[in-house]
């Protein structure tokens, strides 16, 4: 079932989808959480701390998956994914390494790195994911042309995702490859979330939700989803019902 959840801005989408993970980790605390890091879910993030410290609702079991990286980037850099979860999450949080996994981007075993994930998930399941939408469609870092069965794998990034992903970044900086979570995971996943807001998304919300479902516009995989609720602003949802 695919239900689409409509807020006049940013900050209401936000507030919305904080509650639903909010109440979601309340009725099961040991819940196992994928989440995706950049400008949509940030704010998502801020109040969903806010509301857990708040509410002191049990986090000490939630189980968190990092949804993906940018390959040879250290976790220090500001723009990197580990950055925005340390930040966001986990030290606000006070969280016990144990219960965070993210890709080691810096690994010279990368292979490892994918199956440790692909286990940690076969075994676990992911009861919960939050992600974005890319200018190309792309989910994570499952890129256009992504099979919708894949499990983890490092991608090369389209160029989209290389000149759009300047802008987490203070200074020019060398993208060419991702560390993802794949769509078959995601097709797994009990329920997806997938967020998008601006103008700028009103496009690729609409071809993801009213275009053909094919893997060379991963974002169509949702139409697919046994479970899933596309949260949007007004602006993100302005070109839906108009092809
Ligand atoms: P954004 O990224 O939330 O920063 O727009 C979305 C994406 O590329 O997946």
């Amino acid at each position: 079932m695919l239900s689409h959840l409509q807020f006049p801005d940013h900050e209401m989408m936000s507030a919305n989808t904080a509650d639903i993970i909010a109440d979601t980790i309340k009725a099961d605390p040991s819940l196992v959480l994928c989440m995706a890091s950049g400008h949509t879910p940030a704010r998502t993030c801020e109040l969903l701390v806010e509301k857990i410290l708040n509410q002191g609702i049990d986090h000490s079991r939630l189980s968190f998956i990092g949804l993906d990286e940018w390959v040879g980037l250290p976790g220090n850099n500001e723009g990197s994914c580990r950055y925005f979860f340390e930040h966001k999450i986990f030290s606000p949080l006070q969280m016990d390494p144990s219960q965070y996994h993210l890709f080691d981007a810096l690994s010279n075993d990368l292979e490892t790195e994918l199956r440790k994930m692909d286990q940690l998930i076969l075994k676990k399941g992911i009861d919960l994911m939050v992600v974005g939408i890319g200018m190309n469609g792309h989910i994570g870092f499952n890129e256009p042309g992504t099979p919708f069965t894949s499990l983890c794998h490092v991608a090369d990034l389209d160029e989209i995702t290389t000149s759009v992903g300047q802008k987490y970044f203070k200074e020019v900086t060398t993208l060419s490859r991702g560390i993802t979570v794949g769509l078959g995971h995601l097709m797994n996943a009990r329920h997806l979330i997938l967020i998008a807001n601006g103008a700028r998304k009103a496009g690729v919300v609409q071809r993801a939700l009213e275009g053909p479902v094919d893997p060379s516009f991963p974002a169509s995989i949702v139409q697919r989803h046994e479970n899933v609720t596309i949260i949007t602003d007004f602006e993100a949802a302005s070109l839906l019902g108009k092809s």
